[in-house]
């Protein structure tokens, strides 16, 4: 990796940087969002660990009371962006969304934990982060799966991060086009609309927005009233592992009984993720939890599990021949949706472009299973995309191409990743 790369990857950390949070990028996505906040962290602490530290502090200030992290934080005022403070209503100061995103935050802040050479500092700050982790964790099963039964809902596709994923079409066709408020949407004043989701999902996704203002924002009326509740495979998976980390930090900073209950949680969620396998598909697939039944579109998601170290040995070599039959027939690895899925669009969104982050995410889970070289080689690759196509939203699996929004700090925090793994 040249040096010139490594410096333009901070440079883009450092441009977006508006001061103790960092946009995703510049104008499309003007706040602070959950999981980019976590990348971002693991990014920043290759080259400045306070930073890092500090961008999860932000936002855990932001958390609720109950212990939600939200989605988005608006921090400044912003005309760039739908739906703004004013559509979600939620009445928090700073004004924040009221759902939230997948839970990355505790694995991010064991990593920088991990590898902080200023180890005073990082004990310090990991622990005074630890409770707000817990709380977080403890929100996820107290509201998204108050039955236990082992798996957490999510109750909007902005919550999987794969907003217009296939995976989410018929929950999503069950959600009325109706809202109150008149959509104005800023992305596609930004990007190619071909690169967005379409506009009758946009209707859908405010419809949900408003559904749950009308709850109050309060849990249990949410999963009650809404018509879209899926059992994520993504969020589940990371959820999985963030428990695990967040074990590893328990032993350092909680009390005994706590050991016990993530100990328990773990379990729990392992036996979740075990129902959501498909062998026909060769990936673990999502959960209607409204219809009670599997969605049948194999996507990138369906491979977090690896993430998690959720897959038994059989497991994991069926999803290794899932990546290779996905190589086969797009030149760039891991398209979001499966090339042969009739649902396959390259260039829209999370209906099949290449991302960093679960790129990441996968060879992650590839290292750890028993596949460093496959794992090695999907860092290759990765590089390889990021240094042709720029520090880009997303990727095109056919040729490559830098998609979306540019100078994404998600991507530029990857590249930094692969570098330090690589050092
Ligand atoms: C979007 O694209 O606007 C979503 O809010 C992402 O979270």
């Amino acid at each position: 990796m040249t040096g010139d790369m490594i410096a333009r990857a901070q440079a883009v950390l450092r441009s977006n940087d508006r001061g103790g949070y960092t946009v995703p990028t510049d104008r499309l996505y003007p706040f602070q969002w959950n999981w980019d906040s976590g990348f971002v962290a693991m990014g920043f602490s290759t080259f400045d660990e306070g930073r890092g530290f500090a961008e999860i502090e932000t936002l855990l200030r932001c958390q609720w009371p109950d212990g939600l992290v939200p989605q988005i934080v608006f921090h400044a005022p912003s005309d760039d962006y739908f739906p703004g403070p004013e559509v979600w209503g939620t009445g928090r100061l700073p004004p924040t969304s009221g759902i939230t995103q997948p839970p990355i935050l505790a694995t991010a802040v064991r990593r920088m934990l991990d590898h902080a050479t200023d180890r005073t500092a990082a004990e310090a700050r990991a622990g005074a982060l630890y409770p707000s982790l817990h709380a977080s964790h403890r929100w996820w099963h107290a509201a998204r799966d108050p039955a236990a039964t082992g798996l957490v809902a999510t109750l909007h596709p902005w919550e999987t991060g794969m907003d217009n994923s296939p995976a989410w079409d018929a929950a999503l066709a069950r959600v009325p086009t109706a809202t109150r408020a008149a959509i104005r949407r800023r992305d596609t004043a930004h990007i190619d609309a071909g690169m967005r989701p379409r506009g009758a999902e946009y209707q859908r996704f405010i419809h949900l927005v408003e559904l749950y203002r009308d709850c109050g924002w309060q849990p249990a009326a949410m999963l009650a009233r809404t018509p879209f509740r899926v059992a994520d495979v993504g969020t589940n998976a990371i959820l999985l592992r963030a428990e695990r980390d967040l074990a590893a930090l328990a032993a350092r900073f909680g009390r005994p009984a706590e050991t016990a209950e993530i100990a328990a949680r773990i379990a729990r969620l392992e036996r979740g993720l075990a129902r959501l396998w498909s062998p026909a598909h060769g990936v673990f697939l999502s959960r209607d939890l409204i219809a009670g039944a599997p969605i049948a579109v194999a996507t990138s998601a369906g491979l977090l599990p690896l993430f998690g170290q959720a897959a038994t040995p059989a497991q994991v070599a069926a999803m290794v021949a899932t990546l290779h039959r996905w190589e086969s027939m797009v030149a760039h690895p891991v398209p979001s949706t499966a090339p042969d899925d009739l649902r396959f669009e390259p260039q829209r969104y999370w209906r099949g472009p290449v991302w960093a982050i679960v790129n990441w995410m996968i060879a992650e889970g590839l290292a750890a299973s028993g596949e460093p070289a496959l794992a090695a080689s999907l860092h290759a690759a990765t590089r390889a995309l990021i240094a042709a196509g720029g520090f880009s939203e997303y990727f095109d699996p056919r040729d490559g191409a830098g998609i979306g929004g540019g100078t994404f700090s998600w991507t530029a925090a990857i590249l930094l990743l692969l570098d330090a793994g690589a050092r």
